[in-house]
């Protein structure tokens, strides 16, 4: 049922035409206040909430508040209530199961039992309410994703291992982490490039004196199997004789002031214009720019600084700078927080994301009514010309800010993390919120990105971030480097990261099969095992694909953890290689200890899993011989996806075998 509050802005998030409901949907009531509508549910003790996307805290999302209202916030720690994407996809279940998609393109505040532990209260301004009702969460994830259309399927390279740092300068600095790795026989099949293979930041250029010849470098490095994937930023520099700037402004394509006047806003390269990537042709004309680094054999991207962040904007600065001039004294405490607050409040203002604006297809908008589609639409802008690049072809491609209906164009990480415990955790606790919002490619900053990891924690994190599909390792400018050759148990990282490559047809045949039958990899124990109690208040679990569980480690100094089996498994224990140890485990608790240089896993009851042998890329990946972990007492079928890993999937392209016990 589709339900509709004011004028709300079509976000394309949904792929098929549903008319509009009259009146208000039954399971909350309604509040006005001026343009704002509040909705309200009564929660009752048994019910959870899921969903939410890239949010912060647990897999349960009651008891706390958030707003979806897409922000760059590096230090997002346990007391923030947002992030890059807004994902406005719910489900509440207990005393009944329903679920809401808030289509929205402004801000959405959700109180899930912060004010009232007994309320859920969403609070939105024009947007279109869908509702869903089904036996099981998972039944109406199903619908859900049926609604907003299939997910992006990534080339099959983009599962293997990526290494990736702000601070990799040049071509030299590049060929020397490709060289450690090689020596040191870790697998690696994507290095990324950061801003500074660019020239002055400047989108769609290639610094010279540091990247000579961009093109014969990629065609290198693709001929050892390793992809270059570079980064692309939101905003376009301001500079004269800049061939994206000057052909942007003449044709109108920057978003523009209340005078008509292209908004100047401050980010990585200084003062710049925001490419309004809402206006069907300038959306077309951003995407086309890519072709420069296309041309250059480039296969894969990350959009990013998409939310859009405002370091500052031009106006507001100056304001700001006229402050500090006038302000010749600090006499008193009132002194010095006027004008540190001027200068705090510069970076990403809420009266900046009121002062420019769109021109769509349905005329000038004011950015604030449609700021979560921003990121959302660079990405459109990207992958749509990709198909008329090379039609078919799967490029990489992910950004930072998201909303539903960008899944269908590409994959998203989930920011810039920290490297604390507690963000290995919110990766896990994030991935299936992701899932049911249609975010299938997604992963985290492995070790994190800002401050200083440590051994034990990149272990620990590689050991979950070998079943999460963007395997990245990323870290922050002047943070302690973290490649996997940085520590002293390199034949340890060598044996996860192999780990990894003997998962992968596993990985990726489900990966494929959950975006063809809108499931999701990454399910919360309640969604498998509903009717089990325990199960519900599992927030350190998930299921992975149909035959696995994991249940990472992620604090430091642990010797194991305590695990719930919610019915007979097996655990897997592995060292090295696709070898295993196994071992057979009722319904219950256990602790299972768990060393820094193992993955340990479960594999379900009535479930199989092949594994390859380790390789040192994808393209090395031995998928013909592939060796069955079984836990079955009847024949039982799995499917492979053995396509080309680059072009369109066909039905051809899936193998069923059957395994006997
Ligand atoms: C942003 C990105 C981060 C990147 C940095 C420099 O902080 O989130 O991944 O390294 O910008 O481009």
């Amino acid at each position: 049922m589709k339900y509709r509050f004011g004028h709300p802005y079509v976000t394309g998030a949904v792929v098929k035409e549903i008319a509009a409901a009259e009146g208000v949907p039954a399971h909350f009531t309604l509040s006005r206040k001026g343009e704002s509508v509040t909705l309200s549910y009564p929660l009752a003790k048994e019910d959870a909430v899921y969903g939410l996307g890239e949010q912060l805290r647990g897999i349960n999302k009651r008891g706390w508040h958030y707003e979806n209202w897409n922000l760059d916030d590096p230090v997002h720690h346990e007391g923030r209530t947002g992030l890059y994407g807004a994902h406005n996809f719910f489900i509440v279940c207990g005393k009944e199961c329903f679920g809401v998609f808030l289509d929205c393109g402004g801000r959405v505040s959700l109180d899930i039992g912060y004010t009232d532990a007994d309320l859920f209260t969403v609070t939105a301004q024009d947007f279109d309410l869908y509702l869903f009702e089904g036996d099981s969460p998972l039944a109406i994830v199903k619908q859900f994703r049926a609604l907003i259309g299939r997910s992006y399927i990534p080339p099959k390279w983009a599962f293997g291992y990526a290494q990736s740092r702000w601070g990799y300068k040049s071509e030299a600095d590049i060929r020397e982490v490709y060289e450690h790795y090689e020596k040191e026989g870790l697998p690696l099949d994507m290095l990324f490039l950061d801003i500074d293979y660019m020239e002055r930041f400047k989108d769609f250029t290639v610094d010279k004196t540091r990247f000579p010849d961009l093109k014969a470098f990629t065609s290198e490095m693709k001929g050892k199997n390793i992809h270059l994937v570079p980064i692309i930023d939101a905003a376009v520099k301001v500079e004269k004789g800049y061939s994206v700037y000057e052909e942007g402004v003449k044709k109108g394509y920057f978003c523009k002031d209340e005078k008509g006047k292209p908004f100047v806003v401050g980010v990585w390269p200084g003062n710049s214009l925001l490419p309004d990537m809402l206006n069907p042709e300038a959306r077309k004309w951003f995407g086309s720019q890519y072709k420069v680094l296309l041309d250059m054999g480039i296969e894969g991207f990350w959009n990013d600084m998409n939310e859009p962040v405002l370091f500052y904007s031009e106006e507001r600065l100056k304001n700001a700078l006229a402050l500090a001039a006038s302000t010749t004294e600090i006499t008193c405490l009132d002194d010095y927080e006027r004008v540190s607050h001027t200068f705090f409040g510069l970076q990403n203002n809420d009266g900046d994301y009121r002062a420019f604006y769109h021109e769509t297809e349905n005329g000038r908008i004011v950015h604030e009514a449609v700021h979560n589609l921003y990121g959302y639409n660079m990405t459109r802008a990207a992958a749509e010309y990709f198909e008329q690049y090379t039609p078919k072809k799967r490029y990489l491609l992910f950004s930072r800010s998201s909303y539903i209906g960008m899944h269908r164009y590409g994959g998203i990480w989930t920011g810039d993390n920290s490297a604390w415990w507690s963000h290995l955790l919110l990766n896990l606790q994030q991935l299936p919120g992701l899932n049911m919002c249609g975010f299938l490619y997604t992963g985290a900053d492995l070790g994190g990105f800002g401050g200083s990891t440590t051994e034990e924690l990149l272990l620990r994190w590689l050991a979950l971030g070998v079943f999460v599909p963007l395997m990245r390792n990323h870290s922050n400018l002047g943070s302690r480097p973290q490649e996997c050759y940085r520590f002293t148990k390199t034949n340890v990282f060598r044996n996860i990261l192999g780990i990894r490559y003997s998962l992968l047809p596993y990985l990726y045949s489900e990966y494929v099969r959950c975006a063809f039958e809108n499931d999701m990899l990454f399910k919360p124990l309640s969604f498998v095992y509903p009717g089990d109690a325990r199960a519900k208040t599992v927030e350190d679990q998930l299921l992975v694909g149909d035959s696995l569980m994991i249940a990472p480690v992620y604090t430091q100094n642990a010797a194991g953890r305590y695990v719930y089996l919610p019915e007979r498994m097996k655990l897997i224990r592995m060292k090295a290689g696709d070898r295993f140890t196994e071992h057979v485990l009722e319904k219950g608790e256990y602790y299972i200890p768990v060393s820094t240089e193992e993955v340990v896993f479960f594999l379900r009851f009535g479930k199989v899993l092949p594994l390859a042998k380790p390789a040192k890329n994808t393209a090395a990946l031995d998928e013909k011989n592939l060796t069955w972990v079984k836990f079955i007492e009847a024949p039982t079928q799995f499917t492979l996806c053995r396509d080309s890993g680059t072009s369109e999937i066909k039905k051809g392209d899936f193998e069923t075998v059957l395994l006997e016990p």
